[in-house]
């Protein structure tokens, strides 16, 4: 590279354009520190991806909190409860009579777009297509971020960097492997998920769980159904014509569920894998992970959205302190705080997606096991509570 690169100052540099570096980005300016976020891919194509939408309540108010709950507000649902489904066995759970709490279903989405509109209208600073390619000096008091935006390699300088990258973004490995440890889990089956034009199954949410795999009947709004049903991890989404999938989604839903199904135009049908994963710490120095960027869970309990909310709670607290007076100790402390939470949500995501998912090489003894499981939370006021409790979110 010839002669000086172009650079940009400023006081925390996000690498991120998903959630979890909007939102940072989003409440860091109200509270008048400045960033810059990079973000290698397009607006459009940041907008378009369909990802779950069940937002804990602690998730709701901090994005009416950071202004840009309005649309959320008003084209929302607000679930105060699902069903846990064992072939034709059901139960609701009742998250407002047993915790008080209720979820709201909003796509993840309709959340970018909205805060990418506050983001603009605020005049806060969003690269898009700058793919960053290197962390520096993390361990400095002036660490920076180099990205190549058109071609041509760029600099920012900051005072703090949120790595807010995802699963396969540069950030996470940033951290010396000797100072860093992975945790993981991968499982032998992932989602097929296909989000279509129809009037949803029913009211609430209903994770079934049947001899021939898991389903899941999930929404976006009344006219919009999002299902999924658990496929071998190596499975071909060519293998899956729309007929096919209906077809399986009848069979693993409870009778009711099933007859009353109304089949429409799919808009878009994708596998995900399913696994859990944590990088620890989720500091270095200056430079700080949210997201999934350090951690991944499986859906099963809709927990990464709210992770990546709970991350970005945490960390701005932080920077807010430091940047009112010099306080470090919220930034010190930040990888203890996030991580205890994280935890407890990678515990119930491995513990509802080991309720309800069939696995292929399980014992017979585990088989009996995962029943009595079911029979205990079906029968069990306690038992429910607990799920909705974790379901909901615990508190911050
Ligand atoms: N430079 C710039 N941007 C990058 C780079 C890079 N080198 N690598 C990745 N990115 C961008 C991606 O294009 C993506 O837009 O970082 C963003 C990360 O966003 P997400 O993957 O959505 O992660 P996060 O913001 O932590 O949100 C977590 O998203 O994956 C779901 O289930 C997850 O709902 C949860 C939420
Ligand atoms: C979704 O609507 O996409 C969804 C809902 C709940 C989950 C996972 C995904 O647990």
């Amino acid at each position: 590279m010839r002669g000086a690169r172009e650079a940009m100052r400023t006081q925390v540099g996000i690498v991120g354009g998903g959630p979890a570096g909007l939102l940072l980005a989003r409440k860091l300016s109200l509270a008048g520190i400045e960033t810059v976020v990079l973000e290698r891919r397009t607006r459009e194509y940041v907008e378009s991806r369909i990802r779950a939408g069940v937002l804990e309540w602690g998730t709701v108010e901090q994005l009416r909190d950071a202004g840009v709950g309005a649309r959320m507000d008003s084209v929302g649902l607000v679930h105060g409860g699902c069903q846990l489904a064992s072939g034709n066995r059901s139960v609701r759970v009742d998250f407002e009579g047993l915790t008080g709490r209720s979820v709201m279903v909003y796509g993840q989405t309709e959340i970018t777009r909205d805060l990418y509109e506050a983001l603009e209208a605020a005049g806060t600073r969003v690269v898009h297509e700058a793919q960053a390619v290197s962390i520096q000096d993390a361990l400095t008091d002036s660490p920076r971020i180099e990205y190549v935006l058109s071609g041509s390699s760029r600099i920012v300088e900051c005072e703090f960097i949120a790595g807010c990258d995802g699963f396969h973004g540069i950030s996470r490995k940033a951290i010396p492997d000797a100072a860093r440890s992975e945790f993981s889990r991968a499982y032998p089956f992932g989602w097929l998920g296909l989000l279509s034009e129809s009037r949803p199954v029913s009211e609430e949410l209903i994770y079934s769980k049947s001899s021939r795999g898991f389903a899941l009947a999930s929404m976006r709004n009344p006219r919009l159904s999002r299902y999924y049903i658990q496929v071998p991890a190596d499975e071909r989404l060519e293998d899956w014509p729309d007929e096919a999938f209906w077809e399986e989604l009848r069979r693993r839903l409870p009778e009711d569920a099933a007859d009353a199904l109304e089949t429409g135009p799919a808009l878009e049908k994708s596998i995900a894998p399913l696994r859990s994963f944590v990088s620890e710490p989720m500091s270095h120095g200056r430079l700080h992970l949210c997201g999934d960027a350090s951690h991944i869970v499986p859906p099963t309990g809709a927990k990464g959205l709210n992770l990546a909310a709970s991350d970005v709670h945490y960390l701005c607290e932080a920077l807010v302190r430091y940047f009112a007076s010099g306080d470090e100790s919220g930034l010190k402390d930040y990888s203890r705080k996030a991580l205890s939470r994280v935890w407890k949500a990678m515990r119930f995501s491995w513990w509802m997606t080991s309720l309800m998912h069939a696995f292929p090489e399980r014992s017979a003894f585990d088989q009996r096991i995962q029943e009595a499981e079911y029979e205990y939370v079906h029968g069990s006021e306690h038992g429910r509570r607990a799920l909705a409790e974790n379901y909901t979110g615990p508190p911050y």
